[in-house]
């Protein structure tokens, strides 16, 4: 893995190429937070990026922030979406200006698995569980997917940005477990996958009449799916 991933000057390019692609696919995470968590109570998204998922949950009316510490990128989300009532911020997640237990759920998608040092991701966990009140998430992508795993492998020889970690359920519970952070409960759930399909409007040319719904269904289907086909380990910490 290189550390590109883990630099400002990095994603300020790799946005301008691929964030308009991205804004055009739906907010999977926004609709799974929002059917497995309600819209109840604030919701920080770290390393947002885009911020698809939270400026989903904050235009269903959820007190939502959405923050990274990409400058550029904020600025043109800023004009992108003038109406939109998510707030943006730029944080570096390893140092938030939040106070201590300051919202209710933090959560990031695709931004634990740019660190393949350890002791950086236990650094990360605590900044997250300090400024976070009760559910601190985190989806990542599964080892457990050997195809996922050999298509990224391919894939990272052309572009870095798929030089990423994967992870196993165990080795996020040893990684919480050393970050000395108090919880409650640790569960993983089945995130992403071939449930997405629904999102196709066209799947193989066929009009796929589900995909006005799919943003109800799919998120529910995810568990149905084997974990050798699940995309993204979503792990969800009760905080004590
Ligand atoms: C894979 S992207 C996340 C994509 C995002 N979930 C979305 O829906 O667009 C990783 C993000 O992490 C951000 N990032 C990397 N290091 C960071 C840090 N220390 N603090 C805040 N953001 C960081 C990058 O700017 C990038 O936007």
């Amino acid at each position: 893995m290189s550390d590109d991933l883990t630099t400002e000057q990095y994603w300020a390019e790799a946005w301008q190429r691929h964030l308009e692609t991205y804004l055009g696919g739906p907010p999977r995470a926004g609709y799974w937070l929002e059917q497995r968590f309600g819209k109840d109570g604030s919701v920080l998204e770290l390393a947002g990026g885009s911020c698809r998922d939270s400026r989903w949950l904050a235009d269903r009316g959820a007190e939502a922030i959405g923050s990274d510490f990409d400058e550029k990128t904020l600025d043109y989300l800023r004009d992108r979406f003038p109406q939109s009532s998510l707030k943006l911020r730029r944080e570096d997640s390893f140092a938030l200006s939040l106070d201590d237990k300051s919202v209710d759920l933090s959560f990031s998608n695709g931004f634990w698995i740019c660190f393949d040092d350890d002791e950086r991701l236990l650094k990360l966990m605590r900044e997250q569980a300090r400024v976070t009140r009760k559910w601190m998430i985190a989806l990542v992508h599964n080892r457990g997917n050997d195809r996922l795993l050999r298509k990224f492998a391919r894939l990272s020889k052309q572009d870095s940005l798929y030089d990423v970690r994967f992870f196993s359920p165990d080795e996020l519970t040893r990684l919480i477990d050393a970050s000395g952070i108090a919880y409650k409960s640790i569960s993983y759930e089945k995130f992403g996958g071939p449930a997405d399909v629904l999102f196709n409007r066209r799947p193989k040319g066929i009009w796929n009449p589900f995909a006005g719904i799919a943003r109800h269904v799919s998120p529910r289907l995810y568990r149905l799916q084997p974990w050798r086909r699940t995309e993204r380990i979503a792990c969800i910490v009760e905080l004590a």
